[in-house]
């Protein structure tokens, strides 16, 4: 009974990838993008997060990663796929991919 139980577990296991929605994958996706997930700059809903700050003389600069949410498809593509940004790491995301985190950051809006 036990090896039953077991075998149903490992079958789901690999099933979970095929049954898995877009709106689960896409999540996923924002989170682990292989690399460093975006929320961990962007924060969990795109709208940005402050990522430190120090003292240059009398002024303290903020350090921030901007608001994604709204920006047009073209440059939130072009800035993902820029080879050189100050802070952001570099991705290599497909095109499908870029759609699918676009998609994710649009779907937040709605609630
Ligand atoms: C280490 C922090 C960090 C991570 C992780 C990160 N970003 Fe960024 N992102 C930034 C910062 C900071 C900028 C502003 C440009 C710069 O200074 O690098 C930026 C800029 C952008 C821009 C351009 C915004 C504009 O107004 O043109 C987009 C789009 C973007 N990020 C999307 C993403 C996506 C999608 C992910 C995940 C695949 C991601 N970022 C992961 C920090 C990060």
């Amino acid at each position: 009974m036990k090896y039953i139980f077991f075998s149903f577990f490992v079958l789901r296991l690999f099933a979970s990838d095929e049954f898995i929605t877009k709106d689960e994958y896409a999540k996923m996706l924002y989170h682990n993008p292989r690399g460093i997930g975006c929320h961990k700059c962007h924060g969990e809903d795109g709208k940005g997060l402050e990522l430190g700050r120090y003292k240059d003389g009398n002024t303290t600069v903020i350090i921030k990663a901007p608001n994604i949410k709204n920006l047009p498809f073209k440059r939130f593509k072009e800035a993902i796929e820029a080879p050189r940004h100050k802070l952001m790491p570099q991705y290599f995301l497909t095109d499908k991919e870029i759609k699918t985190l676009y998609y994710y950051l649009k779907k937040e809006d709605a609630k």
